[in-house]
């Protein structure tokens, strides 16, 4: 095309299309690159090796190893050594295969500035959880330290080279190690000297630096690893390339929570927030680790090679990665697995499980900007109902309020908001409402008068309010680092305080990165100071955590501390599991972000977030309706689901697009809806045991090679595998089913088995999901407005056998609202199918009985697929009644191969002990 136009019109070519990517795609130039970065691009170019500390004078102080990191002896005597602190380093073993490694400056530095080191990020308990170290052994040629960590493993600290690792019994090699490429690096504080000059510049923009250069960057070795997962969040692939290494040209995996207007897939630039942990796995170990510090940190992962000599890469069987922080101190965790579900579990023994989320929060939630008015809102529900599709929230974007005046209402757009959300909640439905971190500088907006009176703003470098620019223009931000300021925050949210607010209320965080429009890469200067002199440089990236905490807090306060809280954010931290839900922000209407949706969710799930979800349609743009229909499809298994769109987006409520793609979108919520006794059961277990509700296949199958990088496919807990399709007019797939199991498509009921790819047909009606055989699924079959009109309906319950012709499968089930279940207040079955009986029993622990909880429900239905029987009927006892059971279970499509029974109404209670016996 090109070649037939002038000159002028191919000018005019180019301009338009510079201006479409310029309003249109991310704008990379307002962001630093690792080689603007002077930290990054410092680091980056140390040369394996060049770690100048060794380790001495080992001992053992509070059950710790307590050793001093000291100026390497140079080899030649004539060179000045250089000028190096001793610094401290501290090694702590606790409960169940967790190292811990400290290291920060000396309490004799004569730098009196004190590192920030991130406060309510651990769990409380954990110091509980310390063994109690009474003696460290050197057999090493006193060249090392050893310590035990666990049955059949140690934990060494070599001196010189220094290096920590940790080994299975005598066996020299390491599972997984710090420092063992001598990248180490720690620059310590100094007193500025005459003519230093510390200041950095980006763009417009002047960072003051007055504490000078003080990052931190080390190596840490993931030996005979396949691949390295987590760090999020980007937008890439599950298992993480490399980014340096022969032939790659990559910046870092970025950690610096930003707000990222139109990211783009595969990309490892940081988005909206951080979780410092990376997990690495083969067939045979799963091994973690974790970096508490909340400074921007860059993270390479090396590929074969990187540290080759004269072009010959060293022989080597490990994973190599590198990690660079601005700030901060060191204090590092190993976690030794050795499944990647005790990964999961040893880390989340640190910074905690997932929250319990009420039951409606695991249903369908209904967003845009905005819904406009009270009329809209009044519409929309309306429409869902004659259109026969279950929502359970509505929620209200920024336009809701006065003038961005967060806890106020538009008062002509939402004159009744008392009336609005009494209505939703009539049909158990609940709202949702927006309030962001910055707050307006009005002096006729009391909260703004207030928070500056009591001085509860973060300053900038010179003391002053700092004053940023965001949706309501000129604006200031809590300092929610300050416990008493996050109290005085959280008692905004009772309902006089929040006047138009009502129980069935909760809240949206937003923007909590922070962004500032104005800022240097849209956030917040980097000298700017909070709560104890800490700079925002050492806090950034726990910024948005401290503000959904005090969130949280609040609605926990107004349920007078037995209304589970429901705050979504955007921003998150290490801990942010133990507050709420996080989506992934805002992606766009393309099959691209329809795809990367998934690892991204499943990256949060392995580094402890199991309620998360992405933008259901794509925030951007307008969604064909078959991208649409796809991405409920998909967005029906995220564990949080939620439709959204930008203001400038046609509507796309899911009646819009036609009756036959209406039908497609309602189907898959009614998907959703039917499984949220499922989805309910792994929420409880997440927040047990950390295991995430929404997991990579490899969790699962540990062993089965051919998972490792798939992350178009995911399990839903233990039993159910869902395949997305990702391209536009797509007729068949590629399915991967593990191997050693037998799977049940969902639809037809026909069996598979696994270790095989399929290539299977695949229609507009779903998207290929399946039962591993072995499992059962409880489900609700009967659709209603919201799920909160569900609560005492029937079950079913899906069993899909495994070659033994045996299943087993949990229902946990509580009041869906309150704290009650943790004095005992739930049901938990344990159904097990075994020699053509069906038998249910109770999972309770005994040491929580406080309060018991009782249901009406009963089992209308029983499938049992895979069984092929000629049983005409069933015996329930002890009832000592029988009922019918019909040949095929009742999903069958037509001409299915399928084999097995259903067992009609049987109505056994839930909350009984019971055996249903085919005869
Ligand atoms: C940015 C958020 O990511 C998006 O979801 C929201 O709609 C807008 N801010 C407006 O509040």
């Amino acid at each position: 095309m090109a070649r037939s136009l002038k000159s002028s019109q191919l000018l005019l070519f180019v301009f338009l299309l510079h201006l479409l990517s310029v309003t249109w795609s991310w704008k990379k130039e307002e962001f630093r690159n690792c080689n603007q970065t002077p930290f990054c691009k410092q680091s980056r170019s140390r040369k394996p090796g060049s770690c100048s500390f060794i380790a001495s004078e080992p001992v053992i102080e509070n059950g710790e190893l307590v050793a001093k990191l000291i100026a390497k002896p140079l080899q030649n005597q004539e060179e000045e050594p250089e000028k190096l602190e001793p610094l401290i380093l501290r090694i702590s073993v606790y409960h169940g295969g967790i190292l811990r490694f400290k290291i920060d400056e000396s309490p004799d530095s004569p730098v009196t500035k004190k590192r920030f080191e991130v406060p309510d990020v651990l769990m409380k308990d954990l110091d509980e959880k310390k063994l109690w170290l009474q003696r460290i052994s050197s057999p090493e040629n006193g060249k090392g330290s050893v310590l035990y960590l666990s049955p059949g493993y140690e934990a060494v600290l070599q001196f010189d080279p220094f290096e920590i690792y940790i080994r299975k019994g005598n066996d020299p090699n390491a599972i997984i190690s710090f420092n063992s490429n001598g990248l180490f690096n720690f620059e310590q504080l100094q007193n500025k000297r005459e003519g230093d000059d510390w200041e950095e510049r980006f763009r417009s923009h002047t960072d003051s630096r007055p504490f000078g250069p003080q990052s931190i960057s080390f190596d840490i070795s993931f030996h005979k690893a396949n691949n390295v997962y987590g760090i999020p969040e980007h937008a890439t692939s599950l298992a993480l390339a490399p980014t340096k290494g022969p032939g790659i040209e990559s910046e870092p995996y970025r950690l610096f929570n930003l707000d990222v207007f139109e990211y783009i897939s595969e990309s490892p630039f940081g988005l909206y927030g951080s979780i410092p942990v990376m997990i690495s796995h083969n067939s045979e170990r799963t091994t973690g680790f974790f970096w508490l510090n909340a400074a921007e940190m860059q993270i390479d992962v090396l590929g074969h090679g990187w540290n080759a000599i004269d072009g010959i890469a060293p022989q080597h069987e490990a994973i190599d990665t590198h990690w660079m922080a601005e700030a901060g101190v060191l204090d590092a965790f190993f976690f030794l697995g050795p499944t990647p579900k005790d990964v999961i579990g040893q880390y989340t023994k640190v910074t905690g499980t997932s929250a319990m989320p009420q039951y409606f929060a695991t249903a369908y939630h209904q967003c845009r900007w905005n819904y406009r008015d009270e009329e809209d809102v009044a519409e929309v529900d309306a429409k869902f109902d004659e259109h026969d599709i279950p929502y359970d929230v509505l929620w209200l974007d920024i336009e809701h309020t006065d003038g961005k005046r967060y806890f106020t209402w538009d008062k002509l757009l939402f004159p009744n908001p008392t009336e609005m959300q009494n209505k939703l909640m009539a049909k158990g439905r609940h709202m949702v409402t927006i309030v962001d971190p910055h707050i307006k500088r009005d002096d006729g907006f009391a909260l703004h008068k207030e928070a500056a009176k009591l001085g509860y703003y973060v300053k900038d470098y010179s003391g002053k309010d700092y004053d940023g620019w965001c949706w309501p223009g000129s604006s200031s931000y809590l300092d929610m680092l300050n416990p008493e300021i996050r109290s005085w925050w959280a008692e905004k949210f009772s309902l006089e305080n929040y006047v138009g607010s009502t129980r069935s209320l909760y809240i949206w965080n937003d923007m909590n990165e922070p962004s500032v429009f104005n800022g240097p890469e849209v956030t917040m200067p980097r000298d700017a100071i909070h709560f104890g002199g800490a700079e925002h440089r050492e806090v950034h990236n726990a910024y948005g955590y401290y503000f959904h905490m005090a969130t949280a807090e609040g609605l926990l306060k107004r349920g007078g501390g037995n209304d589970r809280p429901f705050v979504l954010s955007r921003a998150f931290f290490p801990g942010s599991q133990r507050v709420g839900a996080i989506w992934t922000g805002d992606n766009s209407a393309d099959w691209d972000h329809l795809r990367v949706t998934i690892p991204m969710v499943l990256t949060l799930g392995l580094t402890g977030i199991s309620f998360s979800g992405a933008d259901v349609g794509g925030f951007f743009g307008n969604p064909e309706p078959e991208l649409l229909v796809r991405w409920y499809q998909l967005g029906a298994y995220y564990p949080f689901f939620r439709g959204h769109a930008h203001h400038d987006t046609r509507r796309r409520e899911p009646w819009l697009f036609g009756e036959k793609n209406t039908a497609l979108i309602r189907e898959a919520i009614h998907i959703r809806y039917a499984l949220l006794p499922y989805y309910y059961t792994l929420f409880r277990e997440a927040s047990v045991s950390g295991v995430p509700v929404m997991r990579p296949l490899w969790i699962e199958f540990p062993a089965d090679e051919a998972t490792f990088n798939n992350d178009e496919a995911f399990m839903v807990g233990n039993s159910l595998l869902v395949q997305g399709i990702y391209t536009e007019g797509a007729r068949s797939t590629i399915v991967y089913l593990p191997r050693g199991q037998t799977w049940y498509d969902m639809r037809s009921g026909d069996a598979y088995s696994g270790g095989k790819n399929y290539t299977l047909e695949v229609s507009m009606e779903s998207i290929p999901s399946f039962q591993k055989g072995g499992t059962v699924i409880p489900r609700k079959d009967r659709f209603r407005r919201s799920s909160t009109q569900t609560m005492d309906d029937p079950f079913s319950l899906v069993i899909a056998l495994n070659s033994s012709m045996e299943a087993e499968g949990e229902l946990y089930m509580d009041d869906g609202k309150s704290y009650d279940y943790e004095q005992g207040a739930y049901i938990h079955r344990h159904f097990v199918f075994s020699k053509g009986i069906l038998t249910s029993s109770s999972m309770r622990s005994t040491k929580t009985s406080k309060k018991t909880l009782s249901s009406n429900s009963v089992i209308e239905r029983v499938i049992v697929l895979g069984l092929s029987s000629s049983a005409k009927s069933a015996l329930i006892e002890p009832a000592k009644h029988t009922t019918e059971v019909e040949p095929g279970p009742l999903t069958l499509r037509k001409g299915s191969s399928a084999v097995g029974v259903t067992i009609r109404k049987p109505n056994v209670r839930i909350d009984e002990d019971w055996a249903i016996k085919l005869v």
